[in-house]
């Protein structure tokens, strides 16, 4: 049985996106450097099975990620008309060389908490945020969107619980700056739902519209689909994944790898969405990316789907 029954489920969205991140957030931290060619083919298969918002990598310091040091040469082996592709920018110099590539969409990533800012951005939460605003007033002026990230939106490794309060504080600077969307991150993974349902509403309370608003779970404590479904009940329509749940932050401690495409496509199709994704061919995509990566993806589905025929792990 290679999908689930689909028993809809009353008062959810009519449709939601999946915003894949498995090149960038999927591939930042690997150690071992990927050959560009082995990131094209992963991003042509996610094409392949129907993603259709698929965020390709980061211009930022090679320094600070050499894994995605290729970014232009990336860009460049991809058809930007093929589906939506934003990459990451933190800077000035980042910006540069993201419009240079031809992108559509970029995004930045701020964070909630002090101790990350620091360790992601070598920057104070208001010192990134200053960084960011002649980043977004560049973009939108050069005709490009802005995604705003937020990090560490509900624990964070270095200071613990993250108040609501905190995160709204940022929320609202990348809002007023003019980001047309917000991907609130769980970067460690230790958010449960009805946190999720709590910051919503704050955020609501603070003049952010729910639609506005886009969930990026990691996995670590294995919290995700539960807080997707959380957000899903409080009307939230866009949800971050990466295929096969490869990934992490290599700035921030304990942080695994996302959600993983696969388990979030077999929640969505029993709960009756069209997420255009074929589900064996993502699992194929998966299973290949695993060998190259050379350890089993750690997706329930990857692994059960992968079992049920001759396909194979890693
Ligand atoms: P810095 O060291 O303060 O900056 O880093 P700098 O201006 O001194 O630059 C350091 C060196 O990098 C210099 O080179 C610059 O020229 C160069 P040198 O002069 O020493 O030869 N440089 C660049 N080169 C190419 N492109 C650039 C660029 N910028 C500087 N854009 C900086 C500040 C922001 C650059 C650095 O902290 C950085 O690049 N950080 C990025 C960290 C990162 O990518 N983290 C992962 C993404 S965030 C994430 O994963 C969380 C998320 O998934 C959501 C969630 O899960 O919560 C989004
Ligand atoms: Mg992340």
């Amino acid at each position: 049985m290679n999908l689930p029954s689909v028993v809809a489920q009353p008062g959810m969205p009519d449709a939601v996106r999946i915003y894949e991140v498995g090149p960038r957030d999927g591939l930042q931290a690997e150690k071992q450097l990927i050959a560009t060619d082995v990131k094209l083919e992963f991003i042509r298969r996610l094409l392949a099975a129907g993603l259709r918002t698929i965020e390709l990598t980061s211009f930022v310091s090679p320094k600070w990620v050499p894994q995605l040091a290729d970014a232009a040469d990336v860009v460049a082996g991809v058809d930007l008309d093929s589906a939506r592709h934003p990459v990451l920018v933190a800077n000035e110099r980042g910006l540069d060389r993201a419009l240079a590539s031809g992108v559509r969409e970029i995004a930045v990533f701020a964070s909630a908490t002090e101790s990350f800012a620091k360790n992601n951005l070598n920057r104070s939460v208001d010192e990134a945020l200053t960084m960011f605003e002649l980043v977004v007033r560049r973009s939108r002026d050069a005709g490009v969107a802005v995604r705003g990230y937020i990090s560490m939106c509900f624990g964070d490794p270095w200071e613990g619980p993250v108040s609501l309060a905190k995160v709204v504080h940022v929320a609202e600077r990348l809002i007023d700056m003019g980001v047309t969307s917000l991907s609130l991150g769980d970067t460690i993974g230790v958010g449960t739902p009805g946190h999720v349902l709590a910051l919503v509403e704050r955020l609501e309370a603070a003049g952010i519209p729910r639609g506005v608003l886009a969930m990026h779970f990691h996995d670590t404590y294995g919290q995700a689909l539960a807080n997707v479904h959380a957000a899903l009940t409080a009307g939230i329509t866009e949800f971050d994944a990466s295929a096969g749940g490869i990934g992490g932050c290599p700035y921030a401690q304990s942080a695994t790898g996302n959600l993983a495409t696969e388990d979030l496509v077999w929640m969505l199709t029993g709960l009756g969405y069209h997420t255009g994704v074929n589900l064996e061919h993502l699992v194929e995509a998966s299973v290949w990316m695993a060998k190259h990566l050379r350890r089993p993806s750690s997706s329930r589905v990857v692994r059960a789907m992968a079992s049920t025929d001759d396909r194979g792990q890693a």
